[in-house]
C-alpha cells in the first residue's frame, strides 16, 4: 500500500448515505478518490458510479475488497450489515469506516473494535457531528471557556421518518428514533462534554404516529447522567412533519450558545409553484420551505472523510472511534431499557435481549 497521495476509497452501498459519501469526497478531493462502489442491486451501484466518476462497480462487496489497491472502505448498508461487513473489511487488510450505528449488538461491536485492531487497521465510528461547523465551534467555545462548567447539553434530531423500508424493521435496524437519530445524539453529548463515563439513563419512548408502519418508536427522549455531574438531553423523533431539523444547546454557569444546523443557513422560501430540492427530508417546495445551501459541508461530512483519510496517512489521529461507537450501542441498550422499566438505569449496563429495542418490548405492557 502506498504510504502518500491520496487514499484510493471503496464505498459499500449505493442509496442516501453513499451518495453523500460520494458527494463529500468529490467536496474536499485533496486526501481522498472514491475508486469503486459496491451494491448488490444490479444497475444501483452502476448509477451511482455514472454520477461521481467512479471507475470500478461491484454487485458483491467481497470483490470489490479483493482489489489491492483500496486502502479504505466506507460502510452506507442497513446497520445489520456493519458487523459482518467491517470483519470482512479488516481482514482484507484495509481500513474501515462504519456509518452509525456502530452495530446492532454490544458482541458485534467488541468483534468490530477487535478485528481491526489485530489487523492492524483504523475503525473509524463516521458520527458526522464530531465535525459539524457549527457544533465544533460550539465546543471550541466550551473548551475554551466560555460558559465556564458546562452542566447542560441538549441535541435533538427530528424528522418523520427514515426513507428506506429496512430502517422500520426492527431485524435490520435493531432500534427505532432512538438508535437511528439518539445515536447522533448521545455521541454528541458525550464528545462535546469530554467523553466523561455515562452514570446513569433514563429514556421515555412511545410509537406515536407510526404504530402501523414499524414496532420501533418513533419518538423519544432520553436523559444522561455523566459522572462529571453534566447532564445530557436528547429529543428525537420520526414523527415530526416538516423536513430535518437538527439542533443543540449548551449550558455552562458562565453563559449558553444555540446551534440550529438548517435555520442560519437556510433562506426562508415562499413559492407558489414549488422547486428542485430544499432540504434533507422536506415533504414539499411549495408555500414555505427553508432551503439549505452548501448542505453536506453544514453536517461536516466533507471534513469527516477528509479526515478519515487524514488518518490513514498518519497526519490526524482517529477523533471518532470504534470505541465511541461502543460506548453508544451501550448507552442505547440502557436507554431502551430504561423506556421498558419505566426507571432510571445505572451504568454500564449490561444487555438482556439481543438487539436494543428488545429491552423496551419486551418489557412494554408490563
Ligand atoms: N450519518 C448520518 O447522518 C446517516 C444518514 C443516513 C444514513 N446513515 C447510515 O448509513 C447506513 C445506510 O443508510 P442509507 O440511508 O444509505 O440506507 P439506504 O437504504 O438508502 O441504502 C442502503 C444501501 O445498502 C445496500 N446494501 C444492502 N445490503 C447490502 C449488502 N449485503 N451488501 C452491500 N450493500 C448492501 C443497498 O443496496 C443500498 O445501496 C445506515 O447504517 C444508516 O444508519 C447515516
Amino acid at each position: 500500500m502506498p504510504s502518500t497521495g491520496k487514499v484510493k476509497v471503496g464505498i459499500i452501498g449505493s442509496q442516501f448515505e453513499a451518495d453523500i459519501h460520494a458527494a463529500a469526497f468529490q467536496i474536499m478531493p485533496e486526501e481522498a478518490e472514491v475508486v469503486a462502489v459496491a451494491s448488490p442491486t444490479p444497475g444501483n451501484a452502476a448509477a451511482l458510479a455514472q454520477r461521481y466518476g467512479i471507475p470500478r462497480v461491484f454487485l458483491d462487496y467481497h470483490d470489490m475488497l479483493k482489489e489491492p489497491d483500496i486502502e479504505m472502505v466506507t460502510i452506507t448498508a442497513p446497520n445489520s450489515f456493519h458487523a459482518q461487513m467491517t470483519v470482512d473489511i479488516a481482514n482484507a487488510g484495509k481500513h474501515v469506516v462504519c456509518e452509525k450505528p456502530l452495530c446492532m449488538t454490544l458482541p458485534e461491536a467488541d468483534e468490530m473494535i477487535e478485528t481491526c485492531k489485530r489487523q492492524g487497521v483504523l475503525l473509524g465510528y463516521a458520527e458526522e457531528l464530531f465535525f459539524t461547523p457549527k457544533y465544533v465551534k460550539a465546543k471550541q467555545m466550551a473548551d475554551q471557556g466560555a460558559f465556564g462548567r458546562v452542566y447542560l447539553v441538549k441535541q435533538s434530531e427530528k424528522h418523520f421518518g427514515p426513507h428506506s423500508p429496512w430502517f422500520w424493521d426492527m431485524d435490520k435496524a435493531g432500534g427505532g428514533a432512538l438508535m437511528d437519530l439518539g445515536c447522533h445524539g448521545i455521541a454528541f453529548c458525550y464528545w462535546f462534554l469530554g467523553r466523561p463515563a455515562i452514570k446513569s439513563i433514563y429514556a421515555h419512548l412511545a410509537t406515536n404516529v407510526h404504530a402501523a408502519k414499524t414496532k420501533g418508536d418513533d419518538e423519544a427522549v432520553c436523559i444522561i447522567e455523566f459522572e462529571n455531574g453534566a447532564t445530557g438531553l436528547i429529543e428525537d423523533s420520526w414523527a415530526r412533519r416538516g423536513g430535518m431539523s437538527d439542533r443543540s444547546e449548551i449550558y455552562g454557569e458562565g453563559g449558553v450558545s444555540y446551534a440550529d444546523l438548517h435555520m442560519g443557513n437556510a433562506l426562508p422560501t415562499y413559492s407558489e409553484y414549488g422547486f428542485g430540492y430544499a432540504v434533507e427530508k422536506a415533504p414539499t417546495t411549495q408555500g414555505w420551505s427553508y432551503p439549505v445551501f452548501e448542505e453536506h459541508w453544514n453536517y461536516g461530512i466533507p471534513q469527516e472523510m477528509r479526515h478519515f483519510a487524514r488518518c490513514v496517512r498518519g497526519k490526524e489521529t482517529l477523533q471518532a472511534t470504534g470505541e465511541d461507537g461502543r460506548v453508544v450501542m451501550q448507552a442505547l441498550y440502557a436507554a431502551y431499557a430504561s423506556a421498558g422499566l419505566g426507571q432510571k438505569v445505572s451504568m454500564p449496563y449490561h444487555p438482556t435481549t439481543t438487539k436494543p429495542i428488545d429491552e423496551w418490548l419486551s418489557r412494554k405492557g408490563q
